[in-house]
């Protein structure tokens, strides 16, 4: 019987907000999410600490039997991706697979903008790695891209202070900051998984000129052509639509929050990572 799952990983709250859309393109699969808050954020941590994490959480999302784990993580993307793709998976013998968000949004955020100057919002770890302006540059050379790192905003998700004065002048201050690089900016990237968290207030702060590109529906629609064009996957994988929640830290607060951000009532269980 085919019972491969597909997990979907994030330092905490925000890869919700990818499994939101992947569940609603490919609701017929397998799901287990793993949020890592007991060591939340990862947006400051060094590359070798967030490669560690991360390669520990996909090896326990491997060992739950997901066959292929989406790191719904910019941070984790930029930081441990590459790693874990060209040095640990072919160690295995088993063909499991690790993908990313950021090669799906490189992909599509050209097609978003008339001026052709794009903003890219995400933690300190991923701007610094020049991973989004190098990647851009492959698939929309002409493209102009402005980066511009956003330390507090995961704070306000993960410690629920989304909207109000405080999250406003965080959120105000870092979209004045990029906007005041280069007014020609017409469309933003929320290079966080955390960020669609903060739509309400962003919505508030962001001029009406400006677009706001999320990555859950992007990612989505491109593991779906992923798995079309890989059917030795896609024929491994389970259709019991069923979706298993687990986080390392608190399981009160993430069924609380998770509920809201998934949009369904949500069962979590503790896990002991690392
Ligand atoms: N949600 C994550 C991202 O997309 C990381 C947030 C963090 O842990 O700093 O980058």
């Amino acid at each position: 019987m085919k019972k491969g799952k597909i997990g979907i990983f994030d330092s905490g709250y925000g890869g919700l907000t990818v499994m939101r859309s992947i569940v609603d393109v490919l609701p017929g699969f397998d799901f287990v999410y793993l949020g890592d808050n007991a060591r939340a954020p990862y947006g400051n941590r060094s590359f070798e600490t967030v490669y560690q994490y991360t390669l520990e959480s996909v090896n326990w999302l491997f060992d739950q039997g997901c066959e292929l784990v989406v790191l719904a993580c910019n941070t984790a993307s930029a930081k441990a991706l590459r790693q874990i793709q060209q040095i640990d998976l072919p160690k295995r013998s088993d063909n499991k697979r690790v993908l990313g968000v950021i090669r799906p949004s490189t992909e599509s955020i050209g097609r978003y903008t008339k001026t052709g100057v794009v903003g890219i919002m995400g933690t300190v770890g991923t701007v610094k790695s020049e991973t989004y302006p190098t990647e851009i540059a492959r698939f929309f050379p002409s493209l102009r891209v402005e980066q511009e790192a956003c330390p507090m905003w995961v704070y306000l998700v993960e410690h629920n202070q989304r909207e109000g004065v405080g999250a406003e002048y965080f959120v105000k201050l870092h979209l004045d900051r990029i906007l005041s690089r280069n007014p020609q900016i017409d469309t933003i990237l929320l290079a966080c998984t955390h960020y669609p968290l903060l739509e309400k207030t962003l919505n508030k702060c962001i001029p009406s000129n400006v677009r706001l590109v999320s990555q859950g529906r992007i990612v989505a629609e491109s593991l779906n052509a992923y798995l079309n064009r890989h059917p030795e996957i896609r024929n491994i994988l389970g259709s019991g639509a069923s979706r298993s929640f687990f986080t390392t830290d608190d399981t009160l607060t993430f069924e609380a929050q998770a509920s809201i951000f998934f949009g369904d009532s949500v069962r979590v269980k503790h896990v002991q990572i690392g």
